[in-house]
């Protein structure tokens, strides 16, 4: 069925937008062998041997590539996004990370790709200009990925931005959708006193060989792939993550394999007995995304995750397999090594917030808390020139949604922390804000139950005038039960929700308590299935007294 049959059928690729809209039909490329590709699937074949038949979703992403898009943005940009067919719009765009956003329609949103979180003064200057630009619609969020996401964007920008971006040395390709996302490490990576191995080469480098010409395409779902080269690397919520580990005295990686949270299920990922030098991470990589593409399940999108192919052809199974398609990839592959898993990382994620010394003598970082990772032009704008006036130009993001100054000559410190920007970006969070993680929100998000960003700002400073902590506490806030906020990996998690309060519905949210990263992982388990946002401060306070050691201010009053 071609694109155009596809729209003009009515049908949605499952993903309950509202919008029809069919006039040019976009010329489709032959995409046969992603086709046969697509129907290959282990995990997905029917008793009898026959490939069941692809959803409208498969379909739509087998019959076209939304890379192919990318030399007619101009084209598109002219058109209008009220002309495109809906699988352009909502499917295909994403390949080249542009998403268009149900709640503001023509207003895009625009997610990079940042290695390892690592972005450059001049790289952020350009984000900044793109910002500026889109006025009071304009914003980029730091996402748990160590990534950005601009807003606002409209769809004639995409084409002159693309340029801008691949001017200094961004991209936005295949961050989103079915794709491999953006490839986390530690961020400290390179300036960390108390690293194993420096992270940012070998993200680079399986990031150059995903998105080279041998990289996947059409993957059945997205696929998260993190490096950890220190002790806090908590990484277990990816489908692939290397730690670092000794083998026979050598320092190389264990490979985990098949995490990922979802509305249905969570799972943290396994060891999967294989241990490997560090210039093997790249072609392994390559070789685990074109085994999972080829034989991953296409038929039910929430069953779809690595972790159910690996649970259909078992441990061992899948683990030969993957070596085998590693071996058949590259002349020289090598074979891994058994290994019972154990590695180096013991701890939880570190505070990056506030001025430590760097390995490089002489040298630290300044970690400022972005309140729930929101930036505007003029944060955007301050933070180039602070990079370029204290430090190197070099900025990092964590998955914390903080942003890191690195560089800076110790003596230059206190100057950098008179900033104005740090009145709003502190240095020195209170203990709440610190470790505050949240989703984009219903201001942006279709899906969202509540507004996660603002209710959460709101929320803890309300409980920081209340309350004083021992130690930070992470809190985890989600719109939605798909979980893109992470709740269960916070001391305390939040996910959006509908209550009843007096005979009405409200906004309300579901609690989990007990999530943790350190060197026993746990995710957090349901504690409250719906407490309306009203009755949120006074549970949380609460809750941060009983269980979590705090003491409240006007105890004493
Ligand atoms: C079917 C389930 C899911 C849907 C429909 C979904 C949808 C979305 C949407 C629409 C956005 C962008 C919202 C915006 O900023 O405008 C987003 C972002 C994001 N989501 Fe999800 N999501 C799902 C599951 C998850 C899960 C399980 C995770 C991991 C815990 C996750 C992690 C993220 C992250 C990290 C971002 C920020 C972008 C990035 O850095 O890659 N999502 N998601
Ligand atoms: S968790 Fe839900 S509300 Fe939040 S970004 Fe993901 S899909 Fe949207």
């Amino acid at each position: 069925m071609s694109l155009r049959a596809l729209a003009v059928s009515g049908s949605d690729p499952g993903l309950g937008l509202g919008v029809v809209l069919i006039t040019t039909p976009l010329p489709i490329p032959d995409m046969s062998d992603s086709a046969a590709a697509a129907v290959d699937g282990a995990a997905g074949a029917t008793p009898l041997g026959a490939p069941p038949p692809l959803t409208k979703l498969e379909l739509a992403k087998s019959s076209f590539c939304g890379l192919d898009l990318a030399p007619r943005l101009d084209e598109l940009g002219r058109m209008g996004w009220e002309s495109l067919d809906e699988a352009t719009l909502t499917i295909h765009l994403k390949w080249l990370g542009i998403f268009f956003r149900p709640v503001s329609p023509g207003r895009f949103m625009v997610r990079l790709r940042l290695p390892n979180g690592v972005i450059s003064a001049d790289q952020l200057e350009v984000l900044a200009e793109v910002v500026d630009r889109c006025g009071e619609h304009g914003s980029a969020d730091i996402t748990t990925r160590q990534n950005l996401q601009l807003r606002g964007l409209l769809l004639e920008d995409m084409a002159p931005l693309m340029e801008s971006l691949e001017r200094v040395g961004l991209t936005t390709r295949q961050s989103g959708h079915d794709n491999p996302r953006n490839i986390t490490g530690n961020p400290l990576a390179g300036i960390d006193p108390d690293e194993f191995v420096d992270t940012r080469p070998l993200v680079g480098a399986i990031q150059n060989v995903l998105l080279g010409p041998d990289g996947p395409r059409n993957l059945p779902r997205k696929f998260n792939v993190a490096v950890g080269g220190a002790p806090d690397s908590f990484l277990l919520h990816n489908d692939l993550a290397y730690l670092p580990a000794v083998w026979k005295g050598e320092l190389g990686f264990t490979v985990m394999v098949g995490g990922f949270f979802s509305a249905q299920r969570n799972e943290l990922a396994i060891p999967l007995g294989l241990w490997l030098r560090p210039e093997e991470l790249p072609q392994f990589t390559l070789a685990v995304l074109r085994h999972y593409e080829r034989r991953g399940d296409r038929t039910t999108r929430n069953r779809s995750r690595v972790m159910y192919l690996i649970e259909a052809l078992g441990l061992d199974a899948y683990r030969a397999e993957v070596v085998e398609t590693w071996g058949a990839l590259a002349a020289g592959a090598g074979e891994g090594v058994l290994h019972d898993g154990s590695h180096l990382v013991s701890r939880a994620p570190r505070d990056v917030c506030g001025v430590h010394p760097q390995k490089q003598p002489g040298l630290c970082w300044v970690g400022l808390n972005v309140p729930m990772g929101r930036l505007d032009s003029a944060a955007l704008y301050a933070l180039v020139d602070m990079a370029r006036g204290y430090g190197s130009g070099e900025l990092r993001f964590s998955e914390s949604q903080n942003v890191l100054i690195v560089d800076v000559p110790a003596q230059r410190a206190d100057a950098l922390l008179e900033e104005p920007l740090l009145r709003r970006f502190p240095s020195d969070p209170g203990p709440l804000l610190a470790e505050a993680v949240s989703c984009t929100g219903n201001h942006y998000c279709g899906l969202a139950q509540i507004s996660t960003k603002s209710t959460a700002l709101a929320v803890l400073q309300e409980l920081e005038q209340r309350l004083v902590l021992p130690e930070s506490v992470r809190n985890h806030w989600t719109g939605c039960p798909n979980a893109c906020g992470q709740p269960y990996m916070g001391q305390i998690g939040l996910m959006g929700a509908k209550a009843r309060k007096d005979g009405q519905m409200v906004e309300a949210v579901k609690i989990f308590l007990g999530g943790s990263m350190a060197d026993d992982p746990q995710l957090a388990v349901l504690h409250e299935k719906a407490v309306p946002l009203s009755d949120l401060p006074d549970v949380l306070e609460t809750l941060l007294v009983e269980r979590f050691g705090a003491s409240r201010r006007n105890a004493s009053a």
